[in-house]
């Protein structure tokens, strides 16, 4: 194996493991060696993708957590230190969107939903992990999005709280740089994950998807692989100095 993506004998959480990005970077991080605690509310959907890894000899651990409760949050890194003994690796990953809404018909409930999620997640998740990793140190990844590093129309909770996940990104990499624990985050462009196919971003999808890829200069959307190698560049045991970034993968939208 490459050593360079080779995690065997390591740990990795991931929140928001049943679908998309978290679904596939569990699967790339079983097969390159790592040990699984994987966390969803939909354990319709977590626990097959758990049964399957574990057929395949991958250690695996599947719970319900609702990163917006810190008691789950918890529960997921005691669960990491009960099965496998150290934690090495968590990316907070589990977000939810809202679909397009103009901005002054955005609502305190949108917002409180946003932040509940994909701000408190990431905080929480943090905390237990940190606390985990302080003696030995670890790498985090945060999902942030395009829309935390700028303004994105019809988006604004959204793009609020995603800004808040860099906030707390950079925070943390500078706080903890002296115990070796790496934070950084990865900010896509619009991918084809179930959220932008299926969910509440997938009304009038055909023209919306059309739409948003006449503005990349690679003229189409991400596909999960190609934010899920990034994360597991993030992860990388090689990859050492790299700390309290945002990083866009965006097909070149950032560059203009
Ligand atoms: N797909 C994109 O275009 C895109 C772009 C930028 C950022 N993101 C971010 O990537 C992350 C993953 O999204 P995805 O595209 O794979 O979407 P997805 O909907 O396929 O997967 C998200 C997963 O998070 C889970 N989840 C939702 N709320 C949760 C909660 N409260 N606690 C725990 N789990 C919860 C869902 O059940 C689902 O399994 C999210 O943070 C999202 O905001 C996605």
């Amino acid at each position: 194996m490459d050593p360079l993506l080779d995690f065997t004998g390591k740990t990795a959480l991931i929140t928001g493991a049943a679908s998309g990005f978290g679904k596939l970077l569990a699967e790339e991080l079983g097969k390159r060696g790592a040990a699984l605690v994987l966390g969803d509310v939909n354990m319709d959907a977590l626990n097959p993708l758990a049964d399957t890894l574990a057929e395949q000899g991958i250690k695996v651990a599947a719970l319900r957590c609702d990163v917006s409760s810190e008691t789950d949050c918890k529960a997921m890194v005691d669960t990491a230190l009960a099965q496998f003994g150290h934690l090495d690796m968590a990316v907070n990953n589990a977000g939810i969107a809202h679909g397009f809404i103009p901005f002054d018909q955005l609502t305190a409930e949108v917002l409180d939903q946003q932040v509940n999620v994909n701000v408190k997640g990431v905080m929480f998740g943090m905390k237990y992990q940190i606390a985990a990793m302080k003696e030995s140190g670890g790498a985090i990844v945060n999902v942030s999005s395009m829309a935390g590093l700028g303004g994105a129309p019809k988006i604004g909770a959204y793009s609020a709280a995603k800004h808040a996940v860099i906030g707390l990104t950079r925070t943390a990499a500078v706080e903890y740089a002296k115990r070796n624990i790496r934070v950084n985050a990865v900010c896509p462009f619009y991918t084809h994950t179930p959220m932008v196919d299926e969910g509440n971003l997938s009304e009038n999808k055909d023209t919306v998807h059309a739409m948003l890829a006449s503005g990349c200069p690679m003229k189409r959307l991400g596909q999960p692989q190609e934010i899920v190698t990034v994360m597991l560049m993030m992860l990388s045991p090689g990859n050492t100095y790299m700390n309290g970034q945002a990083i866009a993968v965006d097909g070149g939208v950032s560059a203009f």
